[in-house]
Formats: structure tokens, C-alpha cells, sequence
């Protein structure tokens, strides 16, 4: 049977690829993004009451009350911004069901998304899938920052989406609030819709701001903003995740999502209502993580990499250009083979396979791995 491919372009994805290397190899894997410490005791004994509780049938189709109602009561606290838990958040299968959902529910037939580039993975596959086209912006290392003229000129009649990311996965860097007026500014009276991905709003570093798409009004009307509890309280396993959004957005997105998976594993999110309620919880994750990129940093001084401490997410990328000329997808693989230690390299995030000599490393590790990492860097 011969069938056509409705993504032709699409390979094993490169977390996939680089997991598999590090465990043939036994490598130290700093590649994908999750933490090799346990999640906490507390959160994993609630999940688990939930399921004694007997809270194992479906739940509701946009989540349980309580949970919506905790994640409300986040965005009130941190971002004096309200959502209605009744008709403006729902609870998802992690931020990759949110987002294709979104895509899902919105893109038709040529419209134009326009996306930034390195690009975190999923984002295009589904606009392809929904008929849409992706039009690139790429930004340039070592600061990955956005010309907003270029956006400019990028905004066409077309134009259904834009899909922002900050903290931005791979490249450490954070929007800054001049860069969200700007997107607010460009967007004003169109029906430009955002997608902004912000599953890493808490792991953000040097006492900068979150600067959520809800801080902006004009923006906060036509924008869904994703999160994601897996990056947050250290379960990416758990797949678990949210999406706000206005009343009319909302209420597009959830006709696709009932029907995609209808809802989402109940016994964590009764978990995770109860658990929310302690908003520590999320408060204390920036002074976690810098401590771990700091560490992280002063630990592979002597070594030959460059680098731009991360502002925000649990990535920070290197430059080994002083190392060697080898295109990143090989030296990641040689890093792998001949020094046991795993990464990710930025040109598969990129236009054209554009490779700025850079690789992504997650520092979500043990104190123990980091160490262990820095003396496999320090003599590369
Ligand atoms: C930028 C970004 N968005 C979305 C996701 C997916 O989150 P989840 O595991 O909750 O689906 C990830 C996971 O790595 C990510 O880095």
C-alpha cells in the first residue's frame, strides 16, 4: 500500500535522536530537556491520594474546577490579570496539546503563521497539518534578538498567527517588555492572533520580569497564553498543561479539544489544585534554577566554550567555535562517541539548517551531573 505523506519533510525529531545516541553510548545526557532530580514528595503523595480518593474516572471536558480556579488565581497574583476559570482557561495534555489545538482550531487552507526561528519543534509540523504555511524569522546568536521591522514587513493580509516563545527554548534569551509593546503595537486593530508559549514563565533569571502576554491588554485580547506544569514542578512525564485565552477564543479552542482528547488525567489534576494553592511552590523555582546555571557556569570556566548566561529556562547554549569547525550536528554526535556527554545542536531549530557553532544543554541535572558534565567540557 503506497499513501502520500502528509509531512513529508518530517524526520525522527532530534530529542529523540540525541536520547537514543546518549543511552547506546552511555553518555551523560544533557539534551532533552528534563530534570534527573525527583519531583516533590509532596505533589506525588496529593496525585496519589487523588487516586485512592477514587478520582479516576474522566473529568471535566476543560479541566477540574478547582485546578482552573487555582491557575486563575496564579495569573491574579503574579500579573494582576484575570481569567474566568468558567469560560477563559483549560487544562490540557501538556503545552503540545494546547498548541495544537490552537493551530487546530484557527489555521485554515494558506493562511500565514508567522514563527521565530530557532523554533522550538512542534509548532510548524501542525500548522502544516491544518494547511497553513510558517513564515520564518530567524534570529542570529549570540543575543537572538528580533528586528520588529523585519516582523513588520513580514505581517501580510495573510498573516492568521504569530507564535512567540519566552523564556525562548533553545536560546535562553527573554522578551523584554519593549519587545511585547512592540508585538502589541504591530497587532493593534488586526485579527492577528498570538500564540505565546511561555511553559518556562517561572525559571527566569537576574531578577527579570515575566513578561506574559496578559500584562498587555491589547495583546491579552487576542492572545492564548500556554503553560505547561510538567516544566514547572519537575514531572515532564505527567504531560500536563494549560491554556488561557479570552471567552471567544476559548471557546473555538475547546471545540477541537474535546474532541481531541476530551480531558485530561484526573488524579493530578486534583493533585495539582491542592498543590497550587501554596503559591511557593512556583515562587521559589527562579533561585532554584540560576543556582544551577550559576554552578553550571562557574564549573566550565576553564573551558574552551563560549558563552551568554541564560536569561530564562533551564537551557543554556554554548559556542565551541574556538573547538573546532565541524558542523554542530556532527559535533554534538562527536560529543557523544569520543567524550560521552549529549547536547542538542541549534541548526535543526533553524532556517535552512543555519548553524551559528552552538549547542543547547540542559542544566535541570543534579548538582552531581553538572560537576560531572564540567570535567567532560573543561578538556574538549
Ligand atoms: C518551548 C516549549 N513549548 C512547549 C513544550 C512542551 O511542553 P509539554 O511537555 O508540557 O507538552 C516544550 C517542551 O520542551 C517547550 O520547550
Amino acid at each position: 500500500m503506497k499513501q502520500i505523506s502528509k509531512l513529508p519533510n518530517i524526520e525522527t525529531n532530534i530529542f529523540t535522536v540525541m536520547g537514543a545516541l546518549a543511552t547506546k553510548y552511555n553518555a551523560l545526557n544533557l539534551s532533552q530537556g528534563f530534570p534527573n532530580f525527583k519531583s516533590d514528595p509532596k505533589l506525588i503523595e496529593l496525585v496519589s491520594q487523588a487516586m485512592r480518593d477514587g478520582y479516576n474516572q474522566y473529568a471535566p471536558m476543560a479541566g477540574i474546577f478547582e485546578l482552573r480556579e487555582q491557575i486563575a488565581k496564579k495569573y491574579d497574583l503574579l500579573y494582576q490579570s484575570t481569567y474566568f476559570p468558567e469560560s477563559e482557561i483549560t487544562v490540557t495534555a501538556g503545552a503540545t496539546q494546547a498548541i495544537s489545538c490552537i493551530l487546530t482550531a484557527f489555521i485554515n487552507k494558506d493562511d500565514e503563521v508567522i514563527i521565530f526561528k530557532p523554533a522550538y519543534d512542534c509548532y510548524e509540523p501542525f500548522v502544516e497539518l491544518n494547511g497553513g504555511n510558517t513564515i520564518d524569522i530567524q534570529l542570529e546568536a549570540p543575543l537572538y534578538a528580533i528586528n520588529w521591522e523585519l516582523v513588520k514587513q513580514k505581517i501580510s493580509p495573510k498573516t492568521k498567527m504569530i507564535v512567540i516563545n519566552t523564556p525562548h527554548n533553545p536560546s535562553g534569551r527573554v522578551f523584554s517588555k519593549q519587545d511585547m509593546m512592540q508585538l502589541q503595537a504591530l497587532t493593534k486593530d488586526t485579527n492577528i492572533i498570538i500564540l505565546s508559549d511561555e511553559v518556562y514563565e517561572h525559571i527566569i533569571y537576574d531578577d527579570a520580569q515575566h513578561q506574559s502576554a496578559c500584562l498587555f491588554p491589547d495583546l491579552k485580547e487576542r492572545s492564548f497564553v500556554v503553560g505547561s506544569f510538567g516544566k514547572t514542578f519537575h514531572n515532564t512525564g505527567w504531560k500536563i498543561g494549560y491554556c488561557c485565552a479570552p471567552k471567544d477564543l476559548m471557546e473555538e479552542f475547546r471545540k477541537v479539544h474535546q474532541f481531541n482528547v476530551f480531558c485530561v488525567n484526573h488524579p493530578i489534576q486534583k493533585g495539582l489544585a491542592e498543590y497550587l494553592k501554596d503559591p511557593e511552590m512556583y515562587l521559589g523555582l527562579p533561585k532554584f534554577y540560576q543556582e544551577k546555571r550559576d554552578l553550571f557556569l562557574n564549573l566550565i570556566k576553564p573551558s574552551r566554550f563560549k558563552y551568554l548566561p541564560s536569561k530564562g529556562t533551564y537551557f543554556q547554549v554554548l559556542d565551541y567555535s574556538e573547538i573546532t569547525s565541524e558542523a554542530d550536528t556532527e559535533f554534538a554526535k562527536r560529543l557523544v562517541l569520543e567524550f560521552g556527554i549529549a547536547s542538542i545542536p541549534l541548526s535543526v531549530f533553524n532556517t535552512n539548517h543555519l548553524d551559528n557553532h552552538v549547542l543547547r544543554f540542559c542544566f535541570a541535572k543534579t548538582d552531581n551531573t553538572l560537576k560531572q558534565a564540567a570535567e567532560i567540557l573543561n578538556v574538549i
